[in-house]
């Protein structure tokens, strides 16, 4: 009796205990379920606040983009996000809201108001990723510092060495390497069969345009065309540096808890797949190998000042300008932004005048009536190449058909906020444009903007004053173009290695094309892309002939 007693109690206190585990369980659900509640209501609160931002809620752009990253960090992952901003901006307009707080424009007059000499509008965090990593930690370079005083310190004494009249002294150089990609190609067709050859004119682009830069930076050429290969492995190295700063620029907050940290950055070292992203320090050391070399060789002996002897290290009071870490960022610069964005150019005039045998029929005429009258050099010079006017327009519309950069260059609304195309744009808003979006602007370039047509740049001395059917003259339309050429960047920011690209592709397009038969080993089939910042074309197959002299 007892027995049962005490184990019906024992029964009561376990149902009494089940119960109230029960009732704990039941009241931790509501809790969890009501704290879960609110944290949706205060999510939901959030994104209407961001998505209503004031005046940012009146441009027009996709939904989900007005309260997420996600959509710009999506299509900027995939490499496409140049031509899916062009969509967008056929389908929204000039103006476009592109993320929470980030605005697209593609105004003309806004152009010179954001991107101006002495600009308030300072770059935005989405130049983080791009600062240099050291052993010191993160170093700012030239391009990535976002501001604008700290800017004009850092460019003060070293933009002479960027300037034509420098750059036209290290002509000499750049012969040199003209002289071995095509000492190269030579050598290949008299080792053909029936003196024809093909090969990937992209790669030897690529491999010319970083031969060049090293050589005039450190007077150390790498033998990138010597080797046929990626020395050192730097262009996979700024490669997949690209493809983590263009994606994760998207959202910059991001970078601090994943490659800028110092841990995580040392565990991806050991992940393959991330490692090969974690290459900001290697691109740094090879900068650093690269001074090292130079400081072992006797420079008395060298040919030629080169950039690093025409940087002002020290004032002539012998205030020091540039510490070793200045000069070391400088390096790391050239090497970062030179190649790529040369060989992107060199790849487009190529491809543009192969797939327009009118407009490469007509550059080739103008290149052999010079030659037919004694005016072109051994090795064709900036100068020679500056009074081929077909080829400047060539060059020109091959720069805006595929602009290097595909990403918008970002900057920060200062205090007073800024109009863009009727829209009041409020102080902290990352504004900016797209290369890819204004060159392709058919109010700009006419409805045949997608096309390539050099003559649109040649207009000034042919049609410069006649009007057409608007009553508007071939020079008006003619500097509004120029206006909108972005393919530099603009304002104090644009590109400060312009000349020496310049220089570069007026010399071994002509060259090239003076020497050799150059055709597409496929013609029906396309390029491919990938833009992470550049936009890299891949798959430039071609055949080579050996012209007639
Ligand atoms: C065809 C070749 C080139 C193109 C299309 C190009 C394009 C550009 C663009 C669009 C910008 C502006 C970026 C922005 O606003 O965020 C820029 C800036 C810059 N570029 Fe280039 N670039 C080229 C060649 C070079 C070369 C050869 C070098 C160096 C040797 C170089 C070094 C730089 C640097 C350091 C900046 C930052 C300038 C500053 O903020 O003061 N670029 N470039």
């Amino acid at each position: 009796m007892l027995l049962e007693r005490s184990k019906l109690n024992g029964e009561g206190e376990f149902r009494d205990a089940r119960m109230s585990a029960t009732d704990v369980l039941r009241s931790v659900a509501s809790h969890q379920l009501l704290t879960l509640g609110l944290s949706i209501v205060i999510l939901l609160l959030y994104l209407i606040r961001v998505r209503l931002r004031s005046h940012l809620r009146l441009i027009p752009g996709p939904f989900f983009a007005s309260f997420s990253y996600l959509p710009r960090l999506v299509s900027v992952a995939h490499g496409h996000a140049h031509s899916d901003a062009i969509e967008l901006h056929r389908s929204y307009g000039t103006v476009v809201r592109v993320g929470p707080k980030h605005v697209s424009f593609a105004n003309p007059e806004a152009l010179s108001a954001v991107y101006s000499a002495y600009t308030k509008f300072e770059k935005s965090d989405f130049y983080l990723p791009f600062d240099a990593k050291t052993a010191h930690g993160s170093v700012p370079t030239v391009f990535s510092v976002r501001s604008e005083h700290a800017h004009r310190g850092i460019k003060r004494p070293i933009a002479g060495a960027y300037s034509m009249t420098t750059l036209l002294e290290l002509e000499g150089l750049t012969d040199e390497c003209i002289a071995i990609f095509q000492d190269k190609i030579k050598d290949k067709l008299e080792q053909a069969e029936r003196y024809k050859i093909e090969l990937d004119l992209g790669e030897w682009l690529h491999w010319y345009a970083f031969d060049v830069i090293t050589s005039i930076t450190f007077s150390n050429r790498l033998g990138f065309m010597q080797a046929e290969r990626d020395v050192e492995g730097i262009i996979s190295a700024i490669e997949g540096r690209l493809k983590y700063n263009a994606t994760i620029g998207q959202w910059p907050a991001l970078h601090k808890l994943l490659l800028g940290n110092n841990f995580v950055s040392w565990v991806a070292n050991f992940v393959p797949s991330l490692a090969k992203l974690n290459t900001s320090r290697r691109i740094v050391e090879f900068a650093a190998r690269q001074l090292q070399r130079y400081e072992t060789k006797d420079r008395e002996k060298l040919k030629y000042r080169d950039m690093l002897d025409r940087f002002r290290r020290t004032k002539s009071d012998g205030e020091v300008q540039m510490t070793d870490v200045d000069v070391l960022m400088a390096g790391v610069g050239n090497v970062f932004a030179g190649a790529d964005t040369t060989a992107i150019s060199l790849r487009s005039m190529f491809y543009y005048l192969l797939q327009n045998p009118k407009c490469l029929e007509r550059l080739v005429e103008e290149i052999d009536d010079m030659d037919r009258a004694g005016k072109l050099s051994e090795i064709v010079t900036f100068a020679e190449s500056s009074d081929m006017p077909y080829m400047q327009a060539c060059l020109k519309e091959a720069m805006r058909m595929h602009p290097a950069v595909g990403l918008l260059l970002e900057r920060i609304v200062p205090e007073e906020g800024v109009n863009i195309g009727g829209y009041f744009i409020p102080a902290g808003t990352v504004v900016g444009a797209n290369p890819w979006v204004v060159a392709r602007n058919r109010e700009v370039y006419g409805e045949d903007a997608d096309q390539f047509r050099p003559e649109r740049w040649f207009g000034l001395s042919e049609w410069a004053n006649m009007d057409d059917d608007t009553g508007e003259s071939a020079r008006t339309k003619l500097q509004r173009m120029e206006r909108n050429f972005l393919a530099f960047g603009m304002g104090s920011r644009s590109c400060v290695g312009k000349n020496i690209s310049l220089l570069e592709m007026n010399k071994l397009v002509p060259q090239l094309l003076r020497r050799f038969k150059i055709g597409l080993a496929e013609p029906a089939k396309e390029w491919r892309m990938e833009g992470y910042w550049f936009v890299k074309q891949l798959g430039l197959n071609c055949t080579i002939l050996r012209r007639q002299s």
